[in-house]
């Protein structure tokens, strides 16, 4: 913790050597890097850190709405709140014990257990938001950095109200690519997309793999549980899993939007492309006591791991 507003964060640490780094306020992972010291994630030059604004970069949460899928202010205000360290976080992940960690590399083979490291952080509404959004809820955040580098994200929302509610949700991911024209997505082709540059009109991929020449805002719903990003400069192939998020979101500014915002660099939107684990589509709707869980996995691995990269 560094102490002052909207500053205040918790870094991760593995023994293999990536970090990764949260801010309390949006409850907003800023940082993940791997054993080298390489950024994962993109985070503006311009990036602010305080409101009424969210961090331009890292991984926002849209909470409870995505975009401006309802009359909420855009993406919600989960991602411009000062969240807490949550004082009775549920049990903590478990213990891996030596062998593959999961994401291709080898880790050594004792058999000792290691704790992974992870913070728990929530939400919980205050009469700000009850004024905004009419509905008692809790907001939790589990950040979980794998051994072996692997940055794992599950969020649960919890209805603490006498009625039902319903919400829809994103983790705004952007990834650092080197230059997004040379970047491409896999496991999205043929899906259907609501483009969000044309009016949410519904339209089916045609393409073989995703690549990027344009401007792209779209939310491909129904998607496999994996999707892969390849960024052929840098030989790495990011491998999103997710859960519980049904929908896939992808966004780049390209150079024209990207010089209208006053916390985004002309030239960023080369070196980031958002994909978001998301439910948009189907709104969520919660019963009294109902819990609503979703969880994101990131792994980055050399693109030569997959065959024919
Ligand atoms: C994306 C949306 O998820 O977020 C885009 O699909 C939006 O429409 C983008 O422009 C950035 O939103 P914001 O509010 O962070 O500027």
């Amino acid at each position: 913790k560094d102490g002052s507003t909207g500053m205040e964060k918790v870094v991760l640490r593995e023994p293999g050597g990536a970090t990764a780094q949260v801010h309390l306020y949006g409850g907003h992972v800023t940082s993940w890097k791997n054993e080298k010291g390489e950024e994962l994630l993109f985070l503006s030059s311009k990036a602010i850190f305080k409101p009424p604004k969210a961090i331009r970069g890292g991984i926002p949460i849209c909470f409870p709405q995505f975009g401006t899928f309802g009359s909420l202010e855009q993406h919600g205000f989960a991602r411009n709140r000062f969240w807490v360290i949550d004082p009775n976080p549920p049990p903590p992940p478990p213990a891996l014990t030596g062998g593959n960690n999961g994401n291709g590399t080898s880790s050594n083979n004792n058999s000792s257990s290691k704790q992974q490291p992870f913070v728990d952080l929530i939400l919980k509404h205050g009469e700000d938001e009850h004024k905004i959004w009419p509905h008692s809820f809790e907001l939790c955040l589990r950040v979980v950095l794998g051994l072996g580098g692997d940055l794992t994200l599950i969020t649960r929302v919890r209805n603490t109200d006498s009625k039902n509610f319903t919400f829809t949700f994103a983790l705004h991911t952007y990834l650092s690519v080197s230059d997004v024209s040379e970047v491409r997505i896999e496991g999205l082709e043929t899906l259907d997309y609501l483009d969000n540059l044309k009016d949410r009109e519904r339209f089916t991929e045609q393409g073989n793999a995703i690549t990027f020449d344009a401007e792209v805002d779209r939310i491909y719903v129904g998607t496999p549980t994996k999707i892969a990003i390849i960024d052929h400069e840098k030989k790495r192939t990011f491998v999103l899993k997710k859960e519980g998020l049904p929908d896939a979101v992808v966004w780049n500014p390209w150079e024209k939007k990207a010089r209208a915002m006053v916390d985004f660099g002309d030239e960023e939107y080369k070196h980031m492309l958002c994909v978001e684990a998301a439910a948009v589509e189907k709104p969520i709707t919660l019963k009294p006591g109902e819990e609503w869980r979703g969880r994101q996995e990131l792994s980055a691995v050399p693109s030569s791991y997959f065959s024919g990269q």
